[in-house]
């Protein structure tokens, strides 16, 4: 891949500001986990997996700082670093499992010297980022399966290698099928109000290659109807024990409008975006933005001044409408309450 997501370097996490993108590509450097917090808050780092990546290397940063003379004492403040990090963005589980993921390497080495462990947590946050990359590679193996030769192939915001280590869920999928040398096209959603389709999908897969047509979101339907798209491909955020998916806001409709069609929908998803704790959809928090981002685009206004504004940044698309779920173990197909939970202990 042309870009890197996120990487720890000299002691510092470097990642590609996806803010800017695509006019420019600018690499921010960040020394203190308070600026990888703004940083996934701000958007200058998103999509679920990758996110998880950036509060890792952020903890590991933060841990670098820590002064302490107990185990005790730097766990609490270790504990106030992951407090930071998980009031970042509240919707994708990625953050979360992360979070618990580096509390775990701390405690169970906590007979270790408190630099050891920090030095642990660092070797950690980097083992999550490749780990992650490994992951996309294997839901690519697996999705593509799925997706015939010639297919035109929709999907929606980025799932990509942005919003990964690399390589990507849903456009794992779709880079995949494109190795294997299937002929394929891809529609890509603009998604609005962040743009996250023509900004970051359609730059990443024009870096690559792959036949892309970007289209606005209110454009789909459509297209379906045409008989223009053949399957639909997209990522998620956190998945509930019965299979509901939160994904970006729009992904619902994408679904809904698939099933009218007769088109199949599929959710790619590292098993790190299962939430089994969640009993359905709606137990899912869905966070909700800022208004300026759906009344100016870069800063211009596209509405009247003052107007009222709903901007959640994500829906829940129930179960029911998702043809399967395409993980790193495997694809998942109906009865998700049962498979979701054999996949997990798997
Ligand atoms: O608000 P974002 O850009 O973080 O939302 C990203 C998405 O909804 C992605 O589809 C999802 O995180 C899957 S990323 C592989």
């Amino acid at each position: 891949m042309s870009f890197r997501t996120i990487e720890w370097r000299d002691n510092r996490v470097v990642m590609i500001d996806q803010t800017r993108l695509p006019a420019e590509e600018v690499y921010n450097e960040y020394s203190d986990f308070k600026g990888v917090a703004e940083a996934i808050r701000g958007m200058v780092i998103r999509g679920a997996p990758a996110i998880g990546v950036a509060a890792a290397m952020g903890i590991a940063l933060g841990a670098r700082d820590i002064i302490a003379d107990t185990f005790d004492s730097y766990f609490r403040q270790l504990e106030n670093i992951c407090e930071v990090m998980a009031k970042t963005r509240p919707t994708a589980v990625n953050l979360f499992w992360a979070i618990e993921r580096m509390k775990r390497v701390a405690l169970i080495n906590r007979e270790r010297g408190l630099a050891q462990i920090s030095e642990l947590l660092k070797e950690e946050a980097i083992r999550v980022e490749m780990e992650d990359l490994a992951i996309c590679k294997a839901i690519g193996r697996h999705g593509a399966s799925l997706v015939k030769d010639g297919a035109a192939i929709l999907t929606h915001c980025n799932a990509g290698g942005l919003a990964t280590a690399g390589y990507g869920t849903a456009l794992g999928v779709i880079r995949a099928a494109h190795e294997e040398g299937k002929k394929i096209r891809v529609f890509a959603d603009e998604t609005r109000p962040w743009l996250q389709g023509a900004r970051l999908t359609a730059w990443e897969l024009l870096q690559e290659g792959i036949p892309v047509t970007l289209i606005a979101d209110n454009m789909a339907g459509w297209l379906m109807k045409k008989g223009e798209i053949g399957i639909c491909v997209v990522g998620a955020d956190r998945i509930a024990a019965n299979g509901d998916t939160a994904n970006k806001i729009g992904t619902y409709s994408v679904a809904v409008l698939a099933k009218e069609n007769g088109i199949p929908f599929y959710v790619a998803a590292p098993t790190s975006t299962l939430d089994l704790t969640k009993k359905s959809g709606d137990d899912i928090p869905i966070e909700e933005r800022h208004s300026l981002e759906v009344t100016h685009l870069q800063g211009i206004p596209v509405a009247p001044e003052g107007i009222s504004v709903r901007n959640p940044a994500f829906d829940v698309t129930p179960s029911r409408y998702i043809s399967g779920i395409i993980t790193e173990k495997g694809v998942v197909t109906g009865d998700y309450e049962r498979q979701l939970r054999r996949l997990v202990d798997k």
